[in-house]
């Protein structure tokens, strides 16, 4: 009688195993992003100083302002700083700017890239450095992109009281304007 319900326990075991077997593994829990604040920041006229990758053109921008806005800092940007940025319009992976015909081709996407370093002065007193790198998001890169610009953002302050910042990990999406570009960023928490 045991031999049998042995039996019958491990019967019912493998054909759980197979009713199993085509499922995914389970999924970890993901985690969520907090988010930490908006800056604006202004840029002044960009020295071109070369190509970078895919024929772009590669620039220096500086950076001459703007304000941060959020739940967790609320800052000036100083009139320090810069971006190594690239830019240009692709089609086939090649930089078209110039080519009036190649550059209007629907398929055609406006390509940047960012590398900053830029400081705040938060409203109570505290320097942030904050550095960025990221680049435009393509449709195989991120299948809801619009063009944004994914960045990942640190910090160094020896502020008490933004301290934490320089430990998080922090991402953001970029989008240029008139004046320079907005930066939306979050930190990851954990689940
Ligand atoms: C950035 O500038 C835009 C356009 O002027 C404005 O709508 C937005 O509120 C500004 N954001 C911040 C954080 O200052
Ligand atoms: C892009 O590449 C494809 C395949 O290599 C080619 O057929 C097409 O002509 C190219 N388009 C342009 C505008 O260069
Ligand atoms: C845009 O790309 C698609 C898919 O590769 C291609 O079929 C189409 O001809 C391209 N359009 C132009 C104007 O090059």
């Amino acid at each position: 009688m045991k031999l049998f319900c042995t039996l019958f326990a491990l019967a019912g075991l493998s054909s759980h195993v197979q009713a199993q077997a085509p499922a995914s593994p389970p999924q970890p829990a993901t985690p969520s992003l907090d988010f930490l604040f908006s800056v604006n920041v202004s840029m002044g006229l960009s020295l071109k100083v070369g190509t970078g990758v895919m024929k772009t053109t590669r620039a220096v921008f500086p950076i001459s302002g703007g304000q941060a806005v959020g739940p967790k800092v609320s800052a000036k940007v100083l009139e320090v700083g810069a971006d190594w940025a690239l830019y240009g319009t692709l089609l086939n992976g090649t930089n078209v700017a110039d080519d009036d015909v190649a550059s209007k081709n629907p398929n055609a996407t406006t390509f940047f890239a960012t590398d900053a370093r830029f400081q705040l002065l938060t409203l109570d007193g505290a320097y942030i450095m904050v550095e960025t790198k990221g680049q435009t998001a393509t449709p195989e890169s991120d299948p809801k992109s619009t063009g944004a610009v994914h960045v990942r953002a640190t910090f160094s302050t020896v502020s008490k009281a933004y301290s934490w910042l320089n430990d998080i990990l922090s991402v953001g999406i970029l989008r240029t304007n008139n004046d320079g570009y907005e930066i939306d960023l979050w930190r990851m928490v954990t689940p």
